[in-house]
């Protein structure tokens, strides 16, 4: 499908370049964090349209859907729980002060990735927020591209995708290795992965790149990842729940960008998520907008922002995980996204 010459510069195949050129800003393009950049594709008005700038045999359909004889579909392994429209427009931003010194830490050190992603997707002054208040404040002079935007949310995604992996593997080898019940734990975390992973898929059928970087999370990333929780899982955990405060201020002002009409090609009618998305957060028709689908990723980060916050808070061998738990008296269980600080151990064990 795609066959024109290989290229460093914009390459946009023959058959579709009157299509494609509105699709990035030429602008972020020039940008030195977008040279990596290799293919977006946007499903609009019923066709796929593409845009590179690396060479076009990498470029294909990430996820085809698989045809064999028998199998009709795969369903999510994880099926998701849900939101009402209620629960996903009362997301905020939020930020845990830190209070120990793990904390302090886990959040400088979260304060530099963010750093990083600033630098890394070329984000100009006016781009960027109040920097006293970097998970809260939510203005800012000059809204992003989408093209930036998708970039940022990649970014933060693939990061995402990691630690609940890594805990969940450490706490299955710990409990196989000391023969003891794990209380709950791995399942919470691997779902998170699971979920995150559904996050990057969603944004990667929208658009595909930074081969790079998603290598480097890999082999970099998870490594100290896995050394980090090894040595404290409290403080991985905090550091993940900065993470998800990064991501639940990412959603929120990208959300406020939409809605004040400076990303015309999200908020165009036409324009439909993938359906890979439509399946996992079962998005009812009428309800798949791009604004629709950061409303679902964002409750998710928020749910993710409180549990590890909350996980931090607790003793790592011997509490259980108060979110697949049931309580005495008929009490309902902890709902984390509507807990930005994580709840105190105090308050659900
Ligand atoms: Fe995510
Ligand atoms: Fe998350």
């Amino acid at each position: 499908m795609l066959s024109s010459r290989a290229s460093t510069k914009l390459c946009v195949p023959k058959q579709l370049s009157r299509a494609v050129v509105p699709l990035l800003h030429q602008s972020t393009l020039g940008s030195p964090g977008f040279r990596v950049a290799a293919l977006v594709s946007v499903h609009q008005h019923g066709t796929t349209r593409y845009f590179s700038t690396t060479p076009v045999t990498h470029l294909r359909d990430f996820f085809p859907a698989k045809e064999t004889e028998n199998i009709r579909q795969t369903l999510p392994a994880w099926p998701h729980h849900g939101y009402t429209e209620q629960e996903m427009l009362d997301v905020v931003p939020a930020h845990r002060e830190p209070r120990t010194l793990g904390d302090w830490a886990a959040w400088k050190f979260m304060r530099f990735c963010r750093w990083g992603m600033d630098l890394f997707t070329g984000m100009e002054k006016e781009q960027s927020v109040d920097k006293k208040n970097p998970t809260t404040a939510v203005n800012s002079i000059k809204p992003l591209t989408e093209s930036q935007w998708m970039i940022r949310f990649i970014f933060l995604e693939s990061i995402a995708g990691v630690p609940g992996m890594v805990a969940g593997m450490l706490r299955h080898l710990h409990s196989l290795r000391r023969l003891k019940r794990d209380n709950g734990w791995i399942e919470t975390l691997l779902e998170e992965s699971y979920n995150e992973r559904m996050h990057l898929l969603t944004f990667m059928k929208m658009c595909l790149f930074m081969k790079l970087m998603l290598i480097g999370a890999q082999g970099v990333y998870f490594n100290a990842l896995f050394l980090s929780y090894l040595i404290s899982p409290k403080i991985t955990h905090r550091f993940v729940g900065y993470l998800e405060e990064e991501a639940v201020h990412t959603y929120t002002m990208c959300i406020k960008q939409i809605e004040e009409g400076h990303l015309p090609k999200w908020s165009d009618p036409n324009f439909t998520v993938p359906d890979l998305a439509v399946k996992y957060w079962q998005m009812p028709e009428g309800k798949r907008s791009m604004k629709d689908l950061i409303l679902y990723i964002r409750a998710d980060e928020a749910c993710h922002r409180g549990v590890n916050h909350t996980l931090s808070n607790l003793d790592q061998r011997e509490d259980p995980n108060p979110f697949v738990s049931e309580y005495k008296g008929g009490r309902s269980p902890p709902r984390p996204a509507s807990k930005p600080e994580g709840y105190e151990r105090a308050e659900v064990i």
